[in-house]
């Protein structure tokens, strides 16, 4: 059968990476949340009191930095290791909320990022979600989708989120934080969340998560199939 790629950007807290993972399991493909690989960057920084102004610190620090996701069978999904150890609960926390989009915004912290996302590609077969994949990282991906949904509808699901993992803030701090979040990564130099030419627009703020998998699903399978 042949395999395909499949970019799914999009605003901060549409369910991207719920819709990646699900899709990537249905087709047995391989799935990459990009995000926690800037959010692991960030938390390094932050660990070690990295000037993201400061060209000659961001360049050591990525020098120390490794990356890896490690396939979990019994959870059927992959979670971010950073130099070796687990950093999926860490890089969820606040904190990173409000410092990634900062760091994700330095060149040399993407450069770094993309060349590895693109060697993940290689072999297609991936379902890679982000902000960037379908305009840089995969610019020839055959599936692109580009979600959306509106921010009170996403502020209260981040919200829901968060409560349920015990995560003490306020609906105004979580929506404050995502549109923060949306402007910084649309508007800066370098690889901004855009909107690809060729992507398909997937508005989610009034479909069920089942719904919107049927229609993945059938987007997917014709692009495979075609
Ligand atoms: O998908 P997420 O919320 O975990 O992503 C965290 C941040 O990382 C997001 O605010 C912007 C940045 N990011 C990016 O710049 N490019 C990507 N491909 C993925 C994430």
């Amino acid at each position: 059968m042949k395999k395909i790629v499949i970019a799914i950007d999009g605003y901060s807290s549409c369910g991207k990476s719920t819709l990646a993972l699900q899709l990537a399991q249905e087709l047995d493909y391989i799935f990459v949340d990009s995000g926690a690989m800037y959010r692991a960057i960030t938390l390094y920084f932050l660990q070690h009191q990295i000037n993201v102004e400061d060209p000659i610190q961001v360049n050591k620090a990525l020098e120390q930095i490794h990356l890896k996701f490690v396939y979990d069978s019994i959870q059927k999904k992959s979670f971010i290791h950073l130099n070796n150890t687990n950093v999926e609960q860490k890089i969820r926390e606040k904190i990173i909320n409000d410092n990634v989009s900062i760091v994700a915004a330095n060149k040399a912290v993407r450069e770094f990022a993309i060349a590895q996302q693109q060697l993940m590609g290689d072999e297609k077969g991936i379902v890679m979600d982000g902000r960037d994949i379908g305009t840089t990282v995969f610019p020839n991906a055959e599936l692109k989708i580009f979600v959306t949904a509106d921010v009170d509808v996403r502020t209260e699901r981040r919200y829901k989120e968060l409560q349920e993992k015990g995560i003490a803030s306020t609906k105004e701090e979580v929506k404050q934080n995502l549109q923060q979040r949306d402007f910084i990564d649309s508007n800066r130099d370098f690889s901004p969340l855009k909107q690809a030419d060729d992507a398909v627009v997937l508005d989610n703020s009034r479909i069920t998560k089942q719904e919107q998998f049927k229609l993945v699903l059938d987007w997917a399978n014709k692009k495979i199939n075609g």
